[in-house]
């Protein structure tokens, strides 16, 4: 049982979902509650209240009422505008900053401090300075410091001797209140935030989209304990002239935090910049701004672990991802450590046209090649489907090439694990299809080593196999990264399974030697160099492995611990050049299951075309190769430079023997349909005991 604030008991059950409005005057509690409110939001935000400049100002309470048993009220106080001019803690750091600084707290951090503050102010149960003054007096000795934006003009009956009723409390509110306020704080109760209930909750607007700064609170008071009534309250009120020295106030107008909970709120914030170097999630998915004819119709570009859409601006997301672009003098140095070692005989198509464009710290691995330091690579497939497509096989042909280019040990992650925490079922009946990703695991297996790795030095894991050895490297993991840093990165929500938050740590674990102690031999101290080829959607699992990877390695690593990454661009769907291949539109994509007939047909009937509309138009202008699917296809499958050169050349003018789409489309059908019977001729040579092989633990060469 609660007792209401003039200590009468409530039955919160009798008084459930009514909604009893209290005029004129608020209870005491609710008023003291009220100032208290007001006080946290001046100290956890740096932002002085009151004073009625047009800076900030707080509204009048409104709304008191008793509300499910309990009285509530509602004010909401303005800040400035946009990002809070006058307020510490939604003022962005620098101009660039200012969308995330504002934006980076969420309203219930902001919320959760307000509250946490008033509340802490009634466990301390501080005396409240309650007085009475006459109103010019006031203002002449205070200023307007002490009204709400309702108070200042002068009330309209009488001009003479006006009375303010004021509460003081010192570094904590100097205001006149709505009603009569309790002698000290602890009586007032528990101070509750409404939240997230329809229609009924506390808010804030603030950043770049919100035209002003404001937060609105909706509170109501549980467990008051107050016995001071108002006529009491009233009785002990003294006139008193200027009882509050000029410089009392001045800590109350200071743009400072001046609360514990707004500094810790700031402080958390910080330390999570700091260790984030890994831009969040919301950096991560880039909303371009269309200018709205000329991009009609576009989608915004999307790129994210989950998701990859729209018109990809590649230097864009290098911008933004913080990765570097592969520029002419890291490919001459790449070449001279591949082709210049006779390993192989021609530098990759992928980087002689740039497909693969961006990379981290690939330098490091070049100077630990030219030193003769260890190096391993490492890459990883999750099985969805038990068809892949052409677009998985992008970074797995790089791959290779690689390997057979550097020489060197190779480990491959399938993550049944993921696939089934992010797309697994559950049912009652039939129990959940765990099983079926690991199963997917072999058959994915097959089209990876049908793609040519050495098999001395490959090393094919299933998680749900392997994951022990990795273990104590997942753990290390799970204690470095925190739950906020990978809800940042991915997007979690609390609604995500707990197995989904944890996935991260097991794509990062592969990235240290010492995940392999039996394959690679690596112990804790090795210093082997890990070089990881993917396209970029997978970066932001191994920006989060970046900033926690000198944790788990000995300083003598050449990386301080850190994967290197070489990032390919998209193999784009059919249907246009934008996002990527989708496993899940049948349509889209060219399966390694797919018959020379298939090919044909998806190719010739959904192949985007960058060919004019009439024989004439293509004639005059040529393709835009730009958009054509079956071009930039061709970039990536066929091998001869010069060959793509004149398709490009005759086919973008209109003019030759690839002057139209179909002609085009007929070299790229050939070439594919080549690719794919030789991949499915080497698939069907490999039984499930050849996969075990490559999946056994075993020491690499
Ligand atoms: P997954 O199975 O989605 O993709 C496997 C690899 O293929 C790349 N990829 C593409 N590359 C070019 N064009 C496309 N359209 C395209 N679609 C996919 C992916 O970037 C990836 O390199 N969680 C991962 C599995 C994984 C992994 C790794 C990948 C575990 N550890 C280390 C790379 C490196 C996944 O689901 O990938």
């Amino acid at each position: 049982m609660s007792t209401n604030p003039q200590g009468t008991a409530l039955d919160a059950n009798s008084t459930k979902k009514e909604r009893v409005a209290i005029k004129p005057v608020p209870p005491p509690a609710v008023s003291t509650a009220f100032l208290l409110l007001r006080g946290a939001i001046a100290g956890v935000t740096g932002c002085p209240i009151g004073g009625g400049d047009n800076e900030t100002a707080s509204s009048m309470m409104q709304n008191t009422y008793i509300k499910d048993g309990y009285p509530s009220a509602k004010f909401s106080v303005y800040l400035g505008k946009k990002n809070g001019t006058a307020c510490s803690l939604f003022i962005p750091s620098s101009p660039e900053d200012e969308d995330t600084v504002s934006c980076s707290y969420t309203q219930n951090q902001v919320l959760d401090a307000i509250e946490t503050a008033a509340n802490r102010l009634v466990s301390e149960n501080i005396p409240i300075h309650n007085f009475r003054m006459d109103r010019d007096e006031a203002i002449s000795k205070y200023g307007t410091v002490m009204l709400d934006q309702g108070q200042i003009k002068p009330p309209k009956k009488s001009d003479e001797n006006q009375l303010l009723d004021l509460a003081f409390l010192p570094g904590v509110i100097f205001a006149s209140p709505p009603g009569p306020v309790l002698s000290s704080t602890g009586q007032v109760g528990t101070i509750v935030l409404e939240r997230k209930t329809k229609g009924y909750d506390s808010s804030i607007s603030a950043g770049k989209k919100a035209k002003k700064c404001e937060i609105t609170i909706k509170f109501r008071i549980i467990d008051s304990s107050t016995m001071e009534t108002d006529a009491s309250i009233e009785s002990k009120l003294e006139t008193l002239t200027a009882p509050i020295q000029l410089d009392e106030l001045a800590p109350l107008l200071s743009t400072e935090i001046r609360m514990i909970e707004g500094i810790l709120l700031m402080e958390k914030q910080k330390t999570l910049q700091d260790t984030l170097v890994t831009p969040p999630m919301t950096k991560l998915v880039i909303l371009e701004k269309k200018s709205e004819d000329e991009h009609a119709g576009e989608e915004d570009m999307v790129v994210n672990a989950f998701e990859v859409k729209g018109k990809i601006d590649y230097n864009k997301l290098v911008e933004n991802f913080g990765s570097k672009l592969i520029d002419s003098a890291l490919i001459a140095r790449i070449e001279r450590l591949t082709v210049g070692r006779g390993t192989v005989p021609f530098l990759h198509r992928f980087l002689r046209r740039n497909i693969f464009f961006s990379h981290r710290d690939m330098e490091k691995i070049c100077d630990c090649l030219e030193n003769n330091k260890p190096m391993y690579l490492y890459t990883g497939r999750g099985p969805s489907s038990s068809a892949m497509h052409l677009g998985h096989l992008i970074p797995f042909l790089f791959t290779q090439w690689l390997q057979q280019a550097f020489q060197c040990p190779l480990v491959i992650q399938m993550t049944d694990d993921e696939k089934f925490l992010f797309k697994g079922i559950y049912d009652d009946e039939s129990g959940d299809n765990l099983d079926y990703y690991a199963q997917l695991t072999m058959e994915n297996a097959r089209d990876i080593i049908a793609c040519g790795f050495i098999q001395e030095k490959t090393f094919i894991f299933s998680d749900l196999n392997y994951a022990g050895d990795m273990y104590p490297n997942i753990v290390r993991i799970w204690k470095a990264v925190t739950t906020n840093t990978v809800t940042h990165i991915f997007g979690f929500e609390g609604s995500d399974n707990i197995g989904k938050i944890a996935f991260p740590a097991i794509q990062a674990a592969p990235s240290f030697p010492s995940s392999f102690p039996i394959v690679l031999g690596a112990k804790r101290d090795s210093t082997a160099a890990c070089l990881i080829p993917c396209a970029i959607d997978q970066d932001p699992y191994f920006r989060m492995t970046r900033d926690i990877a000198h944790k788990l390695v000995t300083k003598l690593h050449p990386l301080g611990g850190k994967p290197a990454l070489i990032h390919s661009k998209f193999f784009p769907p059919l249907q246009g050049a934008q996002g990527k291949m989708s496993s899940s539109d049948e349509n889209s994509a060219i399966f390694l299951t797919d018959s020379a007939a298939d090919i044909e047909r998806k190719i010739k009937e959904h192949a985007f075309s960058g060919g004019r509309e009439t024989k004439k138009l293509q004639e005059e202008n040529g393709a835009d190769l730009e958009i054509d699917v079956s071009y930039q296809w061709l970039r990536f499958f066929l091998e001869d430079d010069s060959e793509l050169e004149r398709i490009g050349k005759e086919y973008g003018s209109g003019k030759g023997e690839y002057w139209s789409t179909s002609k085009v489309k007929t070299k790229l059908i050939q070439i594919l349909q080549a690719l794919v019977s030789e991949h499915q001729e080497r698939r069907l040579q490999i039984t499930d005991d050849v996969v075990f092989q490559w999946m056994e633990v075993r020491r690499l060469q």
